[in-house]
């Protein structure tokens, strides 16, 4: 068994060491401007943690792992292009680097490249692996329109901001984790069931992360703090205050949602101060604990030792308290 560190040691190696670089530079530089910047590499290390449940040759699966880190690479720079975020992993993003133009075909091709590393495994499981890939990584854009939607909408219910979060976030760790099972050749019921762990603690991870966005220190979380409300992103905490907010607060929050010339400083404190007021900061971690125990229950359900599960477990557990 691998432990945790040892597998992103490996992981990052195999990243830094691939060669896909050509002319034009122009292309390729913010490829490789963004993959060096690092980050958690979450969906590589869950990859080859739920293929070591099974197997022991990690560096088998190193091919795929990083094409699904290219994926999500590429999500980061379409991402930051329609959230207007400037920073991401404590530098500047690609469109701010370079221009719009560019983080949209740099982006491009990371998408491309993604399948042509995913496809390099096995052949045996070649069909597997693409369906799931595949299915997740056009959920991800079905979750990123819904995410666009709603920031024009004030009614957004609860369940449609989980389904969104489970699309653009969650479905990406749990295909992360099946495609290591399928990877292994584990069972249907094992790959489906890390899979749904994958789901839960990925909807958690997503809560997280808009807590972050309002709560985190911005030298350690890398990104600038306060990007959802400026957007008005229907968050879990702006969904919760809009419905826990008494008349005098609703209209506060009505009012910073409808304003079109504001000081982007001036929102956030305010709005963040309406959140603290009204208190949805413990709702939201409430329901983050919810679904990091749900994650849990599903990972139980893995046909392997419990001690063999300790370092997924561990990584749960790291990613529901992380500042980053
Ligand atoms: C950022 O993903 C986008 C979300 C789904 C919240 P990560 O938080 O995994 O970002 P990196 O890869 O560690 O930078
Ligand atoms: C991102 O959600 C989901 C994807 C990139 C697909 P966010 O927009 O919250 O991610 P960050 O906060 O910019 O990393
Ligand atoms: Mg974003
Ligand atoms: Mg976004
Ligand atoms: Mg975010």
């Amino acid at each position: 068994m691998y432990t945790q560190s040892k597998i992103l040691k490996i992981v990052n190696e195999y990243i830094s060491e691939l060669s896909y670089a050509h002319a034009p530079n122009s292309l390729y530089d913010p490829v490789k401007y963004v993959l060096s910047l690092g980050g958690k590499r979450i969906r590589p290390v869950l990859m080859l943690m739920a293929y070591n449940l099974y197997k022991e040759n990690v560096a088998e699966i190193l091919s795929p792992a990083a094409g699904l880190e290219i994926y999500h690479n590429f999500t980061l720079l379409h991402d930051d292009l329609m959230d207007k975020a400037d920073m991401r992993r404590k530098k500047p993003t690609v469109h701010k680097v370079w221009d719009d133009n560019t983080a949209i075909l740099s982006g491009d091709a990371m998408l491309i490249l993604s399948y042509h590393y995913v496809s390099e495994c096995s052949s045996s499981y070649l069909k597997d692996v693409l369906n799931t890939f595949t299915q997740a990584a056009l959920e991800v854009c079905d979750g990123q329109q819904y995410d666009m939607d709603f920031e024009h909408r004030n009614d957004v219910k609860e369940d449609e901001y989980l389904e969104m979060i489970r699309l653009k976030t969650s479905v990406l760790l749990a295909a992360a984790l099946k495609m290591g099972a399928q990877l292994a050749g584990a069972s249907v019921e094992d790959a489906r069931n890390l899979y749904d762990f994958g789901e839960n603690i990925g909807i958690a991870f997503q809560l997280k992360d808009d807590l972050l966005d309002v709560y985190g220190d911005p030298k350690v979380f890398g990104k600038n703090i306060g990007g959802d409300i400026l957007c008005n992103k229907k968050t879990y905490m702006l969904m919760k205050a809009l419905e826990r907010a008494d008349k005098e607060q609703a209209a506060a929050l009505q009012g910073w949602l409808d304003k079109v010339n504001f000081e982007p400083k001036e929102k956030i404190r305010e709005v963040t101060a309406l959140y603290n007021q009204i208190g949805v900061k413990l709702v939201c971690e409430d329901l983050m604990r919810k679904y990091y125990a749900k994650g849990l229950e599903s990972l139980s359900l893995v046909s392997v030792a419990e001690e063999t599960k300790r370092e997924l477990r561990a990584v749960a557990e790291h990613l529901m308290y992380r500042e980053m």
